[in-house]
């Protein structure tokens, strides 16, 4: 029996071990991407217009397409997207343009080069108005990030140091933190500043770097040290929201408003948390940073159902019929792959492991569209509380999948 039992449990370390490599084709992947890029541009091009659909005549069709329309996502009950106009107060209008740099990245094809830089053109007035909350980060670095990483367009660069400066007007010293949601102060009872902020400290770093204002630096190190110092609970798990005193910039509570309550672990939240301790890493080369993200890493991967994509709080009350977050896995995916490769040895390939195997169950049937649907991931969770994008295709989980793609082959180029 124990022979037996120890058999098993050495075929078992021998799959796990084995599987991920021999199951992930990255550039399979990345090509079945490639091919639902063109099935979403196909679709935008075709789709009926708004005077169409309000006419209720399906013959009349727009032909071009409307650049400031951008792919959001798609019910689990539909086929086509549901797109929104990109504007201040919609969050997720750069996430389209930075996939079809993504995709031109891996595919050098001019015409989605083409493509990525009409819609990212859309989101340039971002750069001219008053910063209208933390989410310029995802607005802009997706989209004209990418692009100029790929481009070198000193316009695109503009952009970018410019809402730089627009983001940091939200940094409020007294606090220590970007003031994330300006509009949402009186619902906290307080300032507040989100887990997701982290991500959009990636532009000011990179201004900092580039002809930036070097003040961009130290906002970014101050947000990340306070987020640090308080977001968190002993155990490493993150709170969605602080809630700071808006005089004295004394941390109140921490709660959410995305998870299932204030004391869950929200899937989301805590990918934003590991992607951006990753990234403040890579940016500060501070060792801190590194210590902290494998501890706030190591907390989320032990808690992981067997095919290593989260349901969307991990303490949600209905787990295993909860709802999965196909989102947050992509997040984290992208950032392990990352985080890899600053530690030596077996952890490193721990994280390495870890991210293939996400990646590995996100390109399985049960989480591609496959033909179903033009975008990439079905099952993610946007905002359970709301009951609004549960279990959809949501165009953040598509962005960091073929980002996390991208960065494993990389990887496994050099
Ligand atoms: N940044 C909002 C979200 O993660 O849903």
């Amino acid at each position: 029996m124990k022979v037996k039992g120890l058999w098993i449990g050495c075929l078992c370390l021998i799959t796990a071990c084995s599987t991920p490599d021999k199951g992930l084709d990255v550039n399979k992947e990345l090509d079945y991407c490639n091919t639902q890029v063109h099935r979403t541009l196909e679709e935008l091009q075709n789709r009926p217009s708004l005077t169409a659909e309000a006419s209720g005549n399906s013959q009349v069709r727009e032909q071009a397409i409307d650049y400031s329309m951008m792919p959001r996502c798609i019910m689990d009950s539909l086929k086509t997207w549901e797109c929104r106009k990109a504007s201040k107060d919609e969050w997720c209008s750069g996430f389209w343009p930075g996939i079809l740099w993504y995709d031109y990245e891996y595919t050098h094809d001019n015409t989605i080069k083409k493509q990525a830089g009409y819609f990212t053109a859309s989101l340039k007035f971002l750069s001219k108005i008053p910063a209208y909350d933390h989410d310029l980060g995802f607005l802009i670095f997706c989209s004209y990030g990418n692009g100029y990483r790929l481009t070198h367009n000193p316009e695109y660069k503009k952009v970018i140091l410019d809402t730089a400066d627009s983001l940091a007007t939200l940094f409020r010293p007294r606090v220590g933190t970007i003031l994330s949601w300006p509009r949402n102060i009186k619902m906290f009872g307080g300032y507040n500043t989100i887990m997701d902020n982290m991500i959009n400290l990636e532009m000011l770093f990179w201004a900092a770097r580039n002809g930036g204002n070097p003040y961009l630096f130290d906002i970014a190190v101050s947000h990340a040290d306070k987020t640090m110092k308080h977001q968190f609970r002993p155990d490493y798990t993150s709170y969605h929201v602080a809630v700071y005193d808006t005089l004295t910039g004394k941390f109140i509570k921490g709660v959410t408003h995305q998870g299932y309550s204030d004391s869950s672990m929200w899937a989301r939240g805590q990918a934003w948390a590991i992607y951006g301790y990753t990234m403040v890493y890579r940016e500060t080369k501070d060792p801190k940073y590194l210590d902290f993200v494998q501890k706030v890493a190591d907390i989320y991967l032990k808690r992981l159902p067997a095919d290593y994509i989260p349901y969307w709080d991990f303490d949600a009350p209905d787990i295993p019929k909860a709802p999965r977050d196909a989102s947050a896995a992509c997040i984290v995916a992208s950032a392990l792959v990352e985080l890899s490769t600053y530690i030596a040895g077996s952890k490193g390939e721990k994280y390495k492991q870890a991210a293939i195997k996400m990646l590995t169950s996100l390109s399985s049937d049960k989480y591609q569209c496959g033909k179903s649907k033009p975008a990439f991931l079905l099952h993610s969770t946007g905002h359970w509380p709301n009951k609004s994008e549960v279990n959809a295709s949501i165009i953040y989980a598509d962005y960091y999948y073929i980002e996390a793609l991208i960065r494993l082959k990389r990887l496994e180029k050099n």
